[in-house]
């Protein structure tokens, strides 16, 4: 059995948002569809829906963003406002506790806002009722009291683009998913598009980088800017303290086997949840729950956090019967594939 005394808050390759760590983010956040690097298709079709409505004087159709975590949904709903210029306002899923705290949003808006909710799978069945009228018609029908004297009011509400963001589009209900007319899904980025990243971020940050460096950081990224910045940060600390100060291919290198962040972005948690498959289940297929059990982390943090970029990688699949490891997954580890299950040998 595998340990379990994992530091998941400072895993260094999280691509979730870490308050203390990634506050300085937000300067290196871009602020224009040009400055946005990579999500090249995401990038090309907001652009014509955002010039479009800007040409019919009217606000932009509610855009829903998803994907995995870190990969610029919050960055893109303020380069939507900014783009069309309006205000934006931000919230999210679980603070939206009561109908009436949506409500009190909607009716604060100015005509044309853009109204942010991350993780919008994470509102009750209660507020997304509210939501609906607002998103069709830009109307709230308020009950006021209770009981046979209930009575239903309907408000107006300024029009406006609600930006809905979640980790995976399958997690929203029906209804709610049918009332956004623009449905954009972001996708990994490629480490050329990373290393871009990093040499942007670099120069805000006056730091001096040569774009192996770069390269050498971007690949290790997990395909995720947050990633890529909050490596950034920690290399060049390495390369201020032990080297003169840029930071080379040497340098990163150095500084990222450090870390113990392999040449594939893998750290500790990848590669125990890959050899855990491996020796308690040979190599799978295994079950998500169990697996979840087995290395001692939510089910819900290993699909939409943990797996996409293994499987991206092509070092693990989801099969009907459960999560298997592949071939790529033995070598990678150097575990000789002799222990695997009859069904895992089959599809190798
Ligand atoms: N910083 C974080 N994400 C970025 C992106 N997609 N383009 C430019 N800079 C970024």
């Amino acid at each position: 059995m595998i340990e379990q005394e994992m530091d998941f808050e400072n895993r260094i390759v999280s691509p979730e948002y870490n308050y203390t760590e990634d506050e300085a983010e937000l300067s290196l956040r871009p602020k224009s569809l040009n400055e946005y690097i990579g999500q090249d298709k995401v990038k090309e079709n907001l652009s014509i829906y955002i010039k479009a409505a800007l040409g019919r004087h009217e606000s932009l159709d509610h855009v829903l963003l998803y994907g995995p975590p870190g990969l610029g949904k919050t960055t893109l709903s303020g380069i939507i406002a900014k783009e069309m210029g309006v205000n934006l306002r931000v919230t999210s899923g679980p603070a939206i506790e009561k109908q009436g705290d949506l409500v009190a949003i909607l009716t604060s808006l100015n005509e044309g806002d853009v109204l942010f909710i991350d993780e919008i799978h994470r509102l009750s069945r209660n507020v997304e009722e509210i939501l609906y009228p607002a998103m069709e018609d830009f109307s709230l029908d308020i009950i006021l009291g209770k009981g046979p004297s209930a009575r239903s009011i309907r408000l107006d509400v300024p029009h406006f683009t609600l930006v809905g963001a979640t980790t995976r589009s399958g997690q929203l209900t029906a209804p709610l998913r049918d009332r956004f007319g623009v449905l954009l899904r972001l996708e990994l980025y490629s480490p050329e598009d990373l290393a871009k990243i990093i040499t942007r971020s670099a120069g805000i940050l006056g730091i001096e980088i040569e774009r192996d460096g770069a390269l050498e950081i971007a690949s290790r990224s997990r395909g995720t800017p947050r990633i890529a910045n909050r490596l950034l940060k920690r290399v060049r600390d390495i390369a201020q303290v032990e080297f003169d100060g840029d930071i080379t291919e040497k340098v990163a290198r150095a500084a990222l086997a450090r870390f113990e962040i392999d040449e594939l972005g893998l750290d500790d948690f990848d590669r125990k949840m890959l050899s855990t498959i491996i020796t308690n289940y040979q190599g799978g297929p295994v079950g998500l729950d169990t697996l979840a059990a087995a290395v001692g982390e939510e089910s819900v943090t290993i699909e939409d956090v943990y797996e996409p970029y293994l499987m991206q990688i092509g070092f693990l699949t989801r099969t009907a019967r459960g999560r298997c490891v592949t071939a790529l997954a033995y070598d990678h580890l150097g575990i000789p594939r002799s222990g695997q299950s009859t069904a895992q040998q089959s599809i190798f």
